[in-house]
């Protein structure tokens, strides 16, 4: 046997001894026989570069740094689900259903917690992994699911396949990720899917390698070119090629069986070794699936039931105030510390007064918590029969805790305000509001950064932020302040003079005022001048700009210190118009764009499309080069394709380009 053959030989053993015992549980060889295979292997590679192949068995674990992650559009758009949160919505669900198709039997799977990704396969290697992103373009991170064990690198099927399923992150895993977080007093991560979806994105796929991802696969796409003509039959193919599919699915001819399969997932949910918040119905047969249809997001035939909120008993030992960028006071929870779905919590959030007083809590009360949406952490109810004589009644304050001014309660509101323009903490807070990601998006400072420059008095107004560079000696002077470090924040804050009036609007913190309205005021007067001299009522004749918030806007503008504010930002190079958008109706996406036409179209000839095309305002043109902003693919496509792929360009298929069309 040569040494090439020898390679080859290795690399096939080793996988098929990889599918044994990560997807199959089923070993064949010890861990020793193994290494020792995988060590041959390595260095019989070592000495024969040139057979290098990035899906041999060795390349799994070796770490790469990546520049990056490539978007991919998805050839078909990666759909969400629908929820049902109890039995009702999901009967109702299935009735539906059933109305059309008597016989119609369901697929009830296990709704796995973390991230969707597409695994793509040519020619039986594998090829191509891509998250979910918004749907229809994702990112390529095939370099870090590479490093999961259980996917296999060749598949005994050579046409291509796309599978997708769920990447996630095993409770123990978890566990031990977090430990390791702690004992090097680095952040910890709220949940697995977090953790997941973070260690995904690592640009080192020595980090993915090491934190011990698994996926199951539940998806099988372009099914019927294989011969699936069922999710069940999917299910089962997947397995033939070896995914790694859950065992744990049923058929369910009643809805008594769907409850059942669901009341014993949820005695089960805590035991298993991986995290799960629901269960997923989807009906059986793809014809059936295809006639039902989708929607923008979410396919008809399938729903998700998600598990009630995990509630967990603590003691409520303390109440703390904080004081918001409005001067709104929340009230937190300190509690003593809890394990809530996956995660210790001590805090939580009690939203405000009248909450306190409906749940009549007090303080040292036991209490039961759950995660809202199984992340925000808030105190459900009060325990009144398990109080002792250790119990404190609360007394809402009449000050501002930070500044000590008289707090108001307006009528009919449930929120008590601070109304000291100067208290510290309120500005502070519209500091960190100005120079956080959806405003200005100030790198280097975040709110941490912005508290310690409040705190040793550089920072004490919006103003003082584009200040800083004159101190920058001062700050040298700090520990923890080096020449490189500084430089590169007053660079940071320098670029953000030049972001678009929107931000800026924005991060003014006008009340009223979200990312989305700041954008179309930016958009509807172009500089904040034409803004600022705007009426209440030519205001609140912008679309989605209501009365109250045309009052508010105005309001701001007539006070005199948000006017100097802008003058002194304005002397200071701050930049106050926003750019024209050239695309005139911003829901079509072709307007202005050069876009490429190729391979046949099966509703449309070649002109009729490119007709269609620039009535919409876009530009286009036979050949594919950098400048090109889109390529329409038809069928038969051919070396246009090719060139788009290499350079990175997005394409749609023909579904996908009458979809926009005609979404408007
Ligand atoms: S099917 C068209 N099956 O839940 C079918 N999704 O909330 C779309 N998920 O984006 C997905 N377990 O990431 C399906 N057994 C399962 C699932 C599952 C988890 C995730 C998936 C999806 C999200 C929707």
């Amino acid at each position: 046997m040569s040494e090439q053959e020898r390679i080859e030989e290795l690399r096939r053993l080793l996988e098929k001894y990889a599918i044994e015992y990560y997807v199959d549980d089923n070993p064949s060889v010890s861990d020793f026989e193994y290494d020792r295979l995988l060590e041959e292997l390595q260095d019989l590679e070592s000495r024969h570069p040139e057979l290098y192949d990035p899906n041999s068995p060795s390349q799994r674990i070796i770490g790469k740094v990546l520049n990056g992650f490539e978007k991919v559009v998805h050839a078909q758009r990666m759909l969400s689900l629908s929820d049902v949160f109890n039995q009702e919505e999901l009967k109702a669900f299935v009735e539906r259903i059933w109305k059309d198709f008597p016989d119609a039997t369901f697929i009830c799977e296990y709704k796995f917690d973390g991230l969707a990704m597409a695994l793509m396969y040519e020619d039986g290697r594998f090829v191509r992994a891509v998250t979910r992103g918004d749907g229809d373009v994702g990112e390529d991170v095939t370099e870090n699911v590479r490093t999961i064990p259980s996917i296999p690198m060749q598949i005994p099927e050579k046409g291509p396949v796309e599978v997708r399923g769920e990447v996630y992150m095993p409770k123990a895993s978890f566990e031990a990720l977090n430990n390791l977080q702690e004992s090097l007093h680095l952040p910890l991560f709220a949940n697995p899917r977090n953790a997941a979806a973070g260690t995904i994105r690592n640009l080192d796929t020595g980090v993915a390698r090491k934190r011990r991802l698994d996926m199951y696969l539940y998806y099988f796409t372009n099914g019927e070119r294989y011969g699936v003509h069922s999710q069940k039959e999917a299910l089962e193919a997947m397995s033939r090629l070896h995914f790694r599919v859950s065992d744990a699915w049923r058929e369910c001819h009643s809805f008594e069986e769907i409850w059942k399969f669901i009341e014993e997932t949820g005695q089960k949910r805590a035991s298993l070794p991986f995290e799960i918040d629901g269960v997923v119905v989807k009906l059986n047969r793809f014809d059936q699936q295809q006639i039902l249809g989708t929607t923008a997001k979410a396919p008809k035939y399938a729903t998700a039931y998600k598990f009630p909120a995990e509630e967990v008993e603590t003691r409520l030992l303390d109440i703390t105030l904080t004081v918001g960028r409005t001067g709104k006071i929340t009230p937190n929870a300190v509690l003593e510390p809890v394990r809530v779905a996956g995660t210790l919590v001590s805090a939580a959030t009690l939203h405000n007064a009248d909450r306190i007083a409906q749940y009549d809590l007090k303080i040292n009360d036991r209490v039961i918590i759950r995660k809202a949406g199984d992340i925000i952490p808030e105190v459900v109810k009060a325990l009144p029969e398990k109080r002792d004589e250790t119990i404190r009644d609360f007394v809402w304050p009449q000050d501002c805790p930070v500044c000590g001014s008289r707090l108001v309660r307006l009528p009919d509101e449930a929120d008590t305000y601070c109304v000291n323009p100067d208290c510290p903490a309120r500005i502070l807070e519209s500091i960190i509001h100005f120079c956080s990601r959806d405003a200005m998006d100030i790198d280097g400072m975040g709110s941490k950064r912005v508290a310690w420059l409040h705190e040793h008095g550089y920072v004490n107004s919006i103003e003082d932020i584009y200040r800083l560079h004159e101190r920058r000696d001062e700050l040298l002077s700090h520990k923890g302040w080096s020449d490189k470090g500084t430089d590169k924040l007053l660079a940071g804050i320098e670029a953000s003079k030049k972001q678009p009036l929107s931000r800026l609007l924005f991060g003014l913190g006008i009340r009223q005022v979200g990312s989305k309205a700041a954008r179309l005021l930016a958009q509807e007067f172009g500089t904040m001048d034409a803004l600022m001299d705007a009426s209440e009522s030519r205001l609140a004749a912008i679309n989605l700009i209501g009365e109250v918030s045309a009052r508010s806007i105005r309001s701001f503008f007539d006070q005199s210190e948000n006017r100097a504010l802008i003058d002194s930002l304005k002397a200071m190079g701050v930049n106050m118009s926003e750019p024209k958008v050239e695309n005139a109706a911003p829901d079509n996406p072709f307007a202005g764009k050069t876009v490429v036409l190729t391979g046949t179209l099966s509703q449309m000839g070649r002109s009729e499309a490119k007709k269609m095309l620039e009535d919409l305002g876009a530009n286009v043109s036979g050949s594919v080069s950098k400048k090109t902003d889109l390529v329409i693919a038809g069928e038969k496509a051919g070396s246009k394709l090719t060139k788009a792929n290499d350079l990175g360009i997005p394409v749609w298929d023909e579904e996908r380009f009458l979809r926009e069309v005609h979404r408007g």
